[in-house]
């Protein structure tokens, strides 16, 4: 039997992804361009740059998944694209050129929540079966959720204000870490975390957020404040000109770092109480899964190993490549939709996208 494939088309945010996946997990094929590079000039996304930018590369994207997966249009199952949640002029690119591609060679189109195919591309690479619980922790997304089913999560937690990697990359910038010789080239979380190594974390104090809040939801901007302020005041202190490096750097990455794990491992731990104390993990292999480009932190991995030991839950971190956005895991999300039958559009019918 031929095998099914589904062609996975991502344009939420900053990177114009597509990908060919089988129903076994196999990538036969993929391509990604990002945008990163130009919004690090501006210092934030500015959405009709990245509509422009999704617009001149998604055919390109596309076709050069098409092309190394060796599959032509017809051979494809369905097509699968993002419809939310993500910035409204990025989402309406991947959208409009997925509906049109579909009716063009008559395809059914899978409409994909982001979040959602974050949370289950684990499955793509290994046997974990439902309910699971998932934090995902990006620049664009913190949050806690239990996955009962391929369309079915129940959420426990979210940010209230930034993403823990939204935060990391504004102290790294306040820190002037681009100007480091060895930091340059890495986004503002790596930067930290290679800093943090060189560091004594507890030269400074910064206070775990939400100590005195009872649920999961997940606070970082408090958190920032509080660094750039202390980063300020040790300016004043050592007499600097605009641009050059604090002597204790390292350490206040360190500092910054260790608070950021710590808050993280703190509302993972009440998430876990809760669903063990609601009855909600499975008795065998209950699973914490972690993704976003945050979770790249060995430090914070570390941090979380700590609470999954302490709880008896099994850690699973998929590689990098998996954690962030990509083509790849919309493609695994409309074949988890195909065999399952569920929220699947013929090719004539009206998708709706929305940025919430
Ligand atoms: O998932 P991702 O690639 O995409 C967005 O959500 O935009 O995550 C990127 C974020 C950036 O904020 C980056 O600073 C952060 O993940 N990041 C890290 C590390 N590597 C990337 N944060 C902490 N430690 C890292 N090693
Ligand atoms: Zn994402």
């Amino acid at each position: 039997p031929r095998s099914t494939l589904v062609l996975g088309v991502e344009t939420s945010c900053d990177e114009t992804g597509a990908a060919v996946v089988d129903e076994t997990g196999r990538i036969l094929g993929e391509c990604l361009h990002s945008q990163k590079e130009v919004h690090l000039k501006t210092g934030g996304i500015i959405p009709t740059v990245a509509q422009r930018l999704h617009r001149e590369h998604v055919s390109t994207v596309v076709h050069g998944a098409l092309r190394s997966s060796g599959a032509a249009p017809g051979d494809l199952a369905a097509v699968a694209a993002t419809v939310k949640p993500g910035l409204a002029l990025s989402l309406g690119v991947g959208v409009a050129f997925s509906a049109d591609f579909a009716r063009r060679h008559r395809k059914p189109l899978i409409p994909v929540h982001h979040m959602e195919a974050h949370a289950l591309t684990v499955r793509m690479l290994e046997p974990v079966e439902f309910p699971f619980l998932v934090l995902l922790v990006s620049g664009g997304h913190a949050l806690l959720a239990l996955a009962r089913g391929i369309d079915d999560f129940l959420l426990l937690g979210q940010t209230l204000d930034e993403a823990p990697g939204d935060s990391l990359d504004k102290v790294a910038r306040r820190l002037h870490l681009k100007n480091h010789p060895e930091c340059s080239s890495m986004s503002g979380g790596q930067a930290i975390e290679f800093l943090a190594k060189q560091g004594d974390r507890h030269k400074f104090n910064f206070k775990t957020p939400m100590g005195q809040t009872y649920d999961c939801n997940f606070s970082f901007a408090g958190l920032r404040n509080q660094v750039t302020m202390t980063i300020t005041k040790q300016e004043m202190a050592e007499g600097l000109n605009q641009g050059d490096m604090l002597s204790c750097v390292s350490d206040i990455a360190a500092a910054a770092q260790h608070t950021v794990a710590s808050h993280i491992a703190k509302r993972t731990h009440r998430a876990i109480l809760f669903c063990k104390a609601k009855g909600l993990l499975p008795e065998s292999n209950p699973t914490l899964v972690v993704s976003g480009g945050v979770a790249s932190n060995s430090y914070i991995r570390q941090a979380l190993g700590i609470v999954t030991d302490a709880t008896g839950l099994h850690l699973r971190c998929p590689p990098a490549k998996f954690c962030t956005d990509n083509g790849v895991m919309i493609a695994w999300n409309g074949i988890e939709r195909l065999r399952e039958g569920k929220g699947i559009l013929s090719y004539d019918e009206k998708v709706h996208y929305e940025p919430k």
